[in-house]
């Protein structure tokens, strides 16, 4: 958690932004404060002046209509007052936190993949959900209210120094009193409900992660110990809300008993007074009903400092979020890449994830112009990454990567991405029609353009054979398609793309042997005057390649023509065999 000085420099930007937004309602919150402040205010010194002036006795009609009058205009003001509050706050605050989220959410479609690989997504969507709404409940309900509460109480208590200042002094030192253990019983709820926070989105992610892999669930038959976990987690949710209840329920007494010694001290005070030259009936009265208002506030605040430590951990995660900017960024000067002839070229580079061993170590190559390279290597040899630094996913360690002779981190990232375009084995389809997944990136794209690119990845027959045909929606993540569908409509999506440089990871691994040699056809025209790198586990789909490069433990051991590395008789040629 947050320490409270940093926690409150967050709520100042927080509150700066509400500024920004709704300087308005901020105000008019500032005005109802003041009203219910002034009414509540009115309202005691108005029962203080109807006791004094009913006990003289010497009261008139006329007067005490007076008095009726000011006591329905002082409820007015409060009524005005409280409902100009709620309404300001409440939704100048959801309009900050709102433009917070939309903040984070930016950052999160633009975080690194590294960045995003770290971090469970099923769960940093939970967080984010979660953080949002304790922001929120803080700064309507919570926020809006202690502030009204506050103001309120100190005017009360100015007022109640100003009538009698030795009454006042008495009552509230059994105030204090009592403030220490609500503080001690106010750390503990904390506790508690950081731990129901903890548990909400950690069960939340759990839930995500399982119904999108329920395939394994079921086969591996752990519907079982799923429900049990969740269960378990449920059960840690319901104790930690019990512990809260809890908490919150000892104030209860603590509170009574705080009220009873300052009550007891009114009245031994006042009571002596009443008999001698103290405080009169009716300062008795109305400190008394002023005591009442304050312990009744001090609850409240005890609740609401609860909440303001959760919201302070929440919202200093949310602002995390939203000030993370991506590693892999532009360069100021960075200019865009014109379209490329495509050669690509490695020097020296070396690549790690994160703290890990080295995945690709001193890479230098050399793929002219238009190439058809071939990219092989046993798994894990680093194809996948090798392919994955091109667009700049992640960047080298140490070495350079060029494009055309420009380094690509001079250049910007849009036009980079522009002219590299990877298929990779996730084929990223989306919950949409078959016409929006193949003219994803191009929105503006001809509905004959998308056509020519479904024909080309052999897709029309079976897009024909649906009801909808290009509108029919796939499901979440190509539910409603099989691998190989997916595969060809990803396919379809980068030939519409029309990239000159293009990388293919296995991107045709889960099509039969039929239609990946029918496709691969089509791909050996349309990469005439492109460079490709193919990764591809069955060698036969890169035999006749330009170049074949052989990766083993994120080096370049071998690299040359089929026949050429056939003669040599090196791994490529021990791969080879193996496939015959
Ligand atoms: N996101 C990642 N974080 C950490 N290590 C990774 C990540 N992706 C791949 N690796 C590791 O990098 C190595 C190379 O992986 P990869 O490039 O996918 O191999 P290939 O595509 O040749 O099978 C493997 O040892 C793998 O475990
Ligand atoms: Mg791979």
């Amino acid at each position: 958690m947050p320490d409270t000085r940093a926690a409150m420099r967050l709520w100042g930007r927080l509150f700066a932004d509400i500024w920004q937004q709704s300087r308005g309602r901020l105000l008019v919150w500032v005005l109802g404060t003041g009203l219910v402040t002034a009414g509540t205010l009115a309202q005691t010194e108005l029962l203080k002046r109807v006791v004094d002036r009913a006990f003289a006795a010497s009261v008139s009609g006329g007067e005490l209509a007076l008095l009726a009058g000011a006591a329905v205009l002082f409820a007015a003001l409060r009524g005005v007052g409280g409902y100009g509050q709620m309404i300001s706050l409440s939704v100048a605050g959801t309009r900050a936190v709102s433009t917070l989220q939309k903040q984070v959410v930016a950052r999160l479609i633009g975080a690194d993949l590294a960045y995003l690989q770290a971090r469970v997504s099923t769960g940093i969507v939970a967080q984010v959900q979660r953080d949002t709404l304790l922001v929120q409940n803080m700064l309507g309900p919570g926020l809006g209210a202690v502030g009204r509460d506050l103001v309120t109480m100190l005017a009360l208590v100015g007022w109640m120094f100003w009538v009698d200042w030795r009454l006042s002094l008495m009552t509230f030192l059994a105030l204090a009193l009592g403030a220490l253990p609500i503080r001690q019983l106010g750390r503990r709820a904390a506790a508690h409900s950081a731990t129901l926070n903890a548990e909400i989105v950690r069960m939340a992610a759990r839930l995500g992660q399982l119904l999108q892999g329920i395939r394994q669930v079921k086969t591996y038959r752990m519907e079982g110990p799923e429900v049990a976990r969740a269960w378990a987690a449920m059960d840690r949710t319901t104790n930690a809300y019990a512990g809260e209840i809890h908490v919150h329920a000892l104030s209860t007494p603590l509170m009574e008993l705080i009220g009873g010694i300052g009550l007891a001290a009114l009245i031994l005070l006042g009571g002596a007074g009443l008999s001698g030259a103290g405080p009169g009936a009716g300062t008795l009265v109305a400190f008394t009903s002023g005591f009442v208002a304050i312990s009744l506030v001090l609850r409240r605040l005890a609740a609401a400092m609860v909440a303001r430590r959760n919201a302070d951990a929440a919202l200093a995660r949310l602002f995390d979020l939203a000030d993370t900017a991506p590693v892999i960024a532009e360069a100021a000067d960075a200019v865009d890449l014109p379209r490329p002839q495509g050669a690509i070229c490695f020097e020296r580079v070396d690549f790690g994830y994160g703290d890990g061993p080295a995945t690709l170590t001193g890479l230098s190559l050399d793929i002219p112009p238009g190439a058809k390279v071939g990219l092989v290597g046993r798994s894990g040899a680093g194809k996948s990454t090798l392919l994955n630094l091109i667009p700049r996913f992640h960047d080298p360690d140490a070495g350079r990567i060029l494009i055309d002779g420009q380094d690509i981190r001079g250049v910007t990232l849009s036009s980079l991405r522009q002219h590299v375009t990877l298929v990779s084995q996730e084929s990223g389809v989306f919950d949409d029609t078959i016409h929006a997944n193949i003219a994803y990136g191009c929105p503006g794209a001809s509905r004959d353009a998308v056509r020519m690119a479904a024909h080309a990845a052999l897709l029309d027959e079976f897009i024909a054979s649906l009801p909808d045909g290009y509108d029919t929606a796939v499901g979440e993540g190509g539910a409603r398609l099989s691998g190989g569908q997916r595969q060809r409509l990803a396919l379809a999506r980068a030939i519409l793309k029309d990239a000159p440089i293009l990388l293919l990871d296995e991107a045709t691994a889960s099509l039969d042997s039929l239609t990946e040699r029918a496709v691969q056809g089509f791909l050996d025209g349309f990469a005439q005057g492109r460079t490709t790198l193919v990764v591809a586990h069955r060698l036969h789909s890169v035999k006749d390649a330009d170049l074949i490069l052989v990766l083993d433990q994120g080096r370049l051991v071998e690299q040359g023509t089929h026949d050429a590395l056939l003669a040599k008789q090196g791994i490529y040629a021990t791969l080879w065999q193996g496939q015959q």
